[in-house]
C-alpha cells in the first residue's frame, strides 16, 4: 500500500484529482467506481476542471452503493451526490452509468441487476473509497462475516449517523452496495482519508490486522492500494 500524507483536504483533493485523471487519460476504455461522502468532494470537484484530459476516454462509472428506501432525487442519495459533483459537470453520458436505484421495489433483484453488470464489464479499472467511520468500505459493514458480491446491506448505528443519512426524515436500515470482492478485484484502488475525526479508525486500519470487524483491513491484501490522506488523520 502506497501512502500520501497532505497538510490539508484541499491538496489531498488536488493530488487525487492528478492521479485519478492521470489514470483515466493512459486508457481507451476505463471502468470508474465511485464512493460518495464528504471526502471525495473537492477530488470531484478538482477532477472535474481537468476533464478535457481524459474526454478521449470511453469512461464508464459505477456507483459504489445507495442508501435503500428513498427516492432517488432526495438531496441525500449517493445518486444525487453523483448527478451534482460528476455526471452534470463531466456532461456524462447516461448509458454508461451503472448504478443501483435507491427506491428499486425488489432490492435483492436490484443487486443481482448491478451484479450482472458489473460481470458485463470485466474489471474495475479504479476504485475509489473512502473510510468509514466504523472501518467500513462501501456498505460493507464490520461484522462477522464479509460478502463478495452485491448485495442489501443492514446499515450499522455509525453508518446511521453519517451525514448523508441524517439529512432524511426518517432513518434508514439498509443499504445497496458492491460486495468485498468486486472492490478487491479493481485494478487499482485510491482510499482517501480526511480528517482529525478519522484517526482512530485510521490508526486501526494501520494496524495492519486484516478482519471482518474492520472490513477496509482487506484492502492490505490488494497488490495496488493508494491511500492519500490528510496529516491529521493519523497518530
Ligand atoms: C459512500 C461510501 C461510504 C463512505 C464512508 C466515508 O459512497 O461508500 O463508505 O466512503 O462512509 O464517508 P465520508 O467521506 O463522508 O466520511
Amino acid at each position: 500500500m502506497k501512502f500520501l500524507s497532505f497538510e490539508s483536504d484541499v491538496s489531498l483533493g488536488q493530488n487525487a484529482s492528478e492521479f485519478i485523471a492521470k489514470e483515466i487519460a493512459r486508457h481507451d476504455s476505463f471502468v470508474l467506481c465511485a464512493a460518495t461522502g464528504g471526502t471525495p468532494t473537492i477530488t470531484y470537484r478538482e477532477l472535474v476542471k481537468k476533464k478535457s484530459a481524459f474526454e478521449h476516454v470511453r469512461l464508464t462509472l459505477i456507483k459504489l452503493d445507495e442508501w435503500g428506501g428513498i427516492e432517488p432525487t432526495h438531496a441525500s442519495t449517493c445518486e444525487s451526490y453523483l448527478q451534482q459533483h460528476l455526471i452534470e459537470p463531466l456532461s456524462f453520458n447516461q448509458e454508461r452509468y451503472i448504478s443501483f436505484r435507491s427506491d428499486a421495489p425488489d432490492p435483492e433483484a436490484e443487486c443481482r441487476r448491478i451484479q450482472e453488470s458489473l460481470h458485463g464489464l470485466g474489471r474495475i479499472n479504479l476504485c475509489i473509497l473512502g473510510l468509514g467511520m466504523n472501518g467500513h468500505i462501501a456498505f460493507n459493514e464490520p461484522a462477522d462475516f464479509l460478502q463478495p458480491g452485491c448485495h442489501v446491506a443492514r446499515l450499522s448505528e455509525s453508518s446511521q449517523q453519517h451525514p448523508m443519512a441524517l439529512q432524511r426524515s426518517l432513518p434508514g436500515t439498509f443499504g445497496f452496495t458492491l460486495g468485498m470482492a468486486d472492490i478487491l478485484q479493481s485494478e487499482t484502488i485510491l482510499l482517501m482519508v480526511s480528517g482529525q475525526k478519522k484517526k482512530e479508525i485510521f490508526n486501526e486500519f494501520m494496524n495492519r490486522k486484516i478482519t471482518p470487524r474492520l472490513p477496509a483491513s482487506f484492502l492490505w491484501l490488494h497488490p495496488n492500494v493508494f491511500c492519500y490522506h490528510t496529516a491529521d488523520s493519523l497518530h
